[in-house]
């Protein structure tokens, strides 16, 4: 415990693990891998994946069945041990790992497909099926996952659902609060809630499921959710553009709206600093040239000819209107994944600098990119770069700084600066990535005090003793 690299925060009053109960769980959970106790097995699970936190657990289980995880809690919960339940560990915000030495419960085994329904698109699977396989498995029926996201590779659904995932897709398919037709969760008292359902329209009674989508692993472990798939569109193009200005990027997507309709399935954007980190960082290269501003806009249909007659259209009265200066547009599925690799790599080319001091916005679009210029004229020299990428359609900024090691100094030139700035213009200080550990003292800048406190009653009466993911979402006391 004193391994903690927390030292001004106080371990909560939980139990410390014993040999008891590590042989508990190993009677439980029988076979090879599935309860690592080795310094060397746990490490990759007490550390996050921007490398910015770390915790000092020493017990990892991995339980293969729903049964198991309330197993699990129940014990924990009667024997007053923390709990951090991990997904795919692709968080950003520190929420996927201890912060001193709770017992981390991991759903990399929880990974079975239950069920396809191909006509209504209901997919029903365990939490740690990994997103791109899940994609992988219903593009054969035809299908597609309403949520997409550069962590796809990892990812749990599971973990896509506790955090409440934005990603890619948002700006076509809306947020999971609306693709989740049902879930199956274990109270932190080891209680299975089954609220697993396939149905489009069910309005009896409170709908439950939706205090899981988002809470971050601070209410009970997701154990199975049921994803309502959309047809996967037949016809994608991809446009890479550039431009002089952000202002001309909101005026492209404007028309774009317009002009794209019902096509439009993607709108992003990034500066001229972040495909220089591909540049630098990953040895990408850009199909185009060099551009204060880039855009990637991608459009989705079932009839290739006329969505390309769409997109031929648009992009010729954008160059004809000076908002484009140049561009490419693709259709073949392996360039587009790459200009999509130009979008989605910067957050891994970022890492390559050293620290990444790591901010996700939500902005009225108008003031969107003010906030990376006034960010960069505070920092000056004191960081490697400030750069602004991220989901425009959505109004959402990913703001990031890097410095070869993480500096206090730079810090506290960043904080509480940058929220400040965002509650100022009425925006959310964390869009899509959650509050985890580093944000949650900073809760107060996007919810009132009325708000926050009716979440503490309801963290309250599900988690009385306060097990699951202790230190995470809620302020500190
Ligand atoms: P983890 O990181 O393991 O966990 C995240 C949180 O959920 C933790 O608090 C954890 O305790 C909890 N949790 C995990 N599984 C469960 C469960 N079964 N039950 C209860 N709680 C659980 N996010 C976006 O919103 N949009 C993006 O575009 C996006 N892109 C990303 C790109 C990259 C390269 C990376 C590394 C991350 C990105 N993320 C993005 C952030 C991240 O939120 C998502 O990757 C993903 O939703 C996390 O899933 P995970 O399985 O890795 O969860
Ligand atoms: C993205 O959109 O690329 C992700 O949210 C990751 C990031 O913010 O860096
Ligand atoms: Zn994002």
């Amino acid at each position: 415990l004193t391994k903690t690299r927390y030292p001004n925060l106080k371990r909560g009053p939980f139990s410390t693990l014993g040999d008891v109960d590590v042989q508990f769980f190993e009677r439980l959970l029988p076979g090879t891998g599935r309860v690592l106790a080795d310094a060397s097995e746990i490490e990759g699970y007490n550390t996050d994946w921007l490398r910015t936190c770390r915790g000092c657990s020493e017990l990892v289980l991995r339980p293969k069945t729903t049964e198991e995880v309330s197993a699990i809690l129940n014990y924990c919960n009667t024997h007053n041990l923390a709990v951090v339940p991990q997904g795919g560990n692709t968080g950003l915000v520190g929420g996927s790992v201890p912060v001193f030495d709770e017992v981390v419960v991991s759903t990399q085994l929880l990974n079975q497909i239950i069920s396809l329904d191909e006509l209504s698109g209901s997919l029903v699977c365990q939490s740690g099926c990994v997103l791109g396989t899940l994609e992988d498995y219903i593009a054969d029926y035809n299908l597609t996952i309403p949520l997409d996201l550069g962590a796809k590779g990892s990812c749990h659904i599971g973990g896509n659902i506790a955090t409440n995932a934005g990603g890619v897709r948002l700006l076509r398919y809306g947020s999971l609060h609306g693709s989740i037709l049902g879930l199956e969760a274990v109270l932190p008292n080891g209680e299975i809630l089954d609220c697993m359902s396939t149905l489009r329209k069910d309005n009896t009674g409170y709908d439950l499921k939706q205090l899981f989508i988002g809470s971050e692993g601070t209410l009970g472990i997701v154990t199975a959710a049921s994803v309502l798939c959309p047809q996967k569109p037949s016809a994608v193009s991809v446009a890479f553009l550039g431009c002089e200005s952000f202002s001309k990027v909101l005026d492209i997507y404007k028309q774009a709206k317009g002009m794209l309709a019902e096509i439009l399935s993607a709108y992003e954007f990034l500066d001229e600093a972040s495909v220089a980190v591909n540049k630098e960082n990953l040895k990408m290269t850009s199909p185009i040239g060099d551009f204060p501003f880039f855009v990637l806009i991608e459009t989705s249909g079932s009839n290739g000819d006329h969505d390309e007659e769409k997109l031929n259209t648009f992009l010729e009265a954008m160059m004809s209107d000076g908002l484009v200066l140049d561009g490419t547009v693709v259709t073949e599925s392996t360039k587009i994944k790459d200009i999509w690799s130009l979008r989605e790599r910067v957050a891994e080319g970022l890492l390559h600098d050293g620290y990444c001091y790591k901010y996700d916005v939500s902005l009225p679009q108008a003031k969107f990119y003010d906030l990376v210029l006034d960010m960069r004229e505070r920092l000056g020299s004191s960081v490697i770069r400030v750069v602004g990428y991220g989901h425009v359609g959505d109004g959402n900024l990913h703001l990031n700084m890097t410095s070869p090691t993480y500096s206090s100094e730079v810090m506290g030139n960043i904080e509480p600066f940058v929220y400040d700035w965002v509650s100022k213009y009425s925006g959310s200080i964390s869009a899509e990535h959650g509050l985890g550990f580093k944000k949650r003292n900073f809760i107060y800048h996007s919810k009132s005090k009325s708000a926050v406190s009716l979440m503490q009653q309801i963290k309250k009466s599900i988690d009385p003793n306060g097990i699951m993911n202790p230190y995470k979402v809620l302020p500190e006391e």
